[in-house]
């Protein structure tokens, strides 16, 4: 997997009458929870994402239908398919992502550990790059949680 993405079985308590996933800070969660966002109403073709964060860890969850997650640590590229509830993706920092393939009615539920903060972005796959070799050569600490 990239540096330390990777799949967390979320807890699952199952009735008859349905499934509830339930996600404590702290408990569940390699992170604290400062922000909750969804995208939804996607259209057929469209891909997100398209940027890495330098501190953002999030746990990125297919709450319904399916998309793919490309990662890319600036060396190594996954994918990993996301269609199930109780499967999130942990996206720790200095990672390029791209969301990809939303099956018709999808919505990606992120759990963020920081509030909106474009600053924290980096948005050009060049910069990303030079960032990501400034790191490997120790002229950046690297952000990790
Ligand atoms: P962006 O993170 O680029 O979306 P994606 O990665 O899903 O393609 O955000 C798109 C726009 O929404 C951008 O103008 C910033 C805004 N935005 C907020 O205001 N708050 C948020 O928490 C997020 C995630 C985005």
């Amino acid at each position: 997997m990239i540096s330390n993405c990777n799949i967390i079985t979320l807890p699952k308590i199952h009735n008859r009458s349905g499934n509830i996933t339930a996600l404590n800070n702290g408990v569940d969660l390699p992170f604290d929870v400062r922000r909750v966002y969804y995208l939804y109403d996607i259209p057929g073709g469209e891909s997100r994402g398209g940027h890495a964060h330098k501190a953002l860890q999030q746990l990125i969850v297919a709450v319904s239908g399916s998309f793919d997650v490309t990662l890319d640590d600036g060396t190594d590229q996954k994918t990993c398919s996301l269609n199930r509830p109780y499967y999130g993706l942990y996206v720790v920092p200095g990672i390029w992502r791209e969301l990809s393939n939303f099956s018709s009615g999808a919505v990606c539920l992120v759990l963020a550990s920081a509030e909106y903060d474009e600053k924290d972005y980096i948005r050009k796959y060049d910069d990303f790059v030079a960032y990501r070799k400034d790191i490997l050569n120790n002229k950046l600490p690297e952000k990790q949680p």
